[in-house]
């Protein structure tokens, strides 16, 4: 539940999910408040899973926008596809992001990415920085491969403008970080 709407997810049996069960709405949360006002806007999110943050974003870029979402996993790809049913605004691509991003020419206002722990890489970060989007939101789970993309992305001059950190894994070290870069 995400103010007054509710998004249902089917996800299968043995796909990714995050695992805290406050994670999905914490995320989506920091992930809407990151790209701010994106009505009408353009928005990719790569690396999308079964599709957590596809239909918020649908909702949030409205009737004139669009959401490009682009996942490896074609059984991810299928959950997402059921899990965004109905929404005709959203594009679903199966594929490795890097390779997508280089076949697709079109632009983004905003990029949300949610990498899995090796991080996006340069070739991802590039592909992201030529469409000279006006934010990024780069959702991570190891902060070294955060620091990592954020200092590529620093080259094509965007800067941190928040980063937030959510104990979803209590009692270990590990955390999750939304970090909020413009230009
Ligand atoms: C941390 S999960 C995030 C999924 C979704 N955003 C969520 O929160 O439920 C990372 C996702 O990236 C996908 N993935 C990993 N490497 C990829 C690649 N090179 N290209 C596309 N997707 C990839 C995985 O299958 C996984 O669904």
């Amino acid at each position: 539940m995400l103010g007054d709407r509710e998004h249902t997810y089917r996800v299968a049996a043995d796909g990714f999910w995050q695992v805290h069960r406050e994670a999905p709405a914490t995320l989506t949360r920091a992930v809407l408040d990151g790209v701010g006002d994106v009505d009408g806007a353009r928005v990719l999110d790569l690396y999308s899973g079964a599709g957590l943050f596809t239909s918020p974003l649908a909702a949030a870029v409205g009737d004139d926008g669009t959401v490009l979402a682009v996942e490896g996993d074609e059984r991810a790809v299928r959950d997402a596809r059921r899990n965004a049913h109905g929404l005709d605004r959203v594009e679903l691509r199966h594929g490795p992001v890097e390779q997508v991003l280089a076949q697709d020419g079109s632009g983004a206002d905003v990029v949300v990415l949610d990498p899995p722990r090796v991080g996006a890489g340069r070739a991802v970060v590039e592909a992201v920085a030529a469409r000279q989007p006006s934010r990024v939101v780069y959702v991570a789970c190891d902060p070294a491969a955060l620091a990592r993309d954020v200092s590529y992305l620093a080259e094509h001059g965007y800067g941190l403008a928040s980063l937030r950190a959510f104990d979803l894994f209590p009692m270990t070290h590990h955390l999750e970080a939304v970090a909020v870069l413009t230009r």
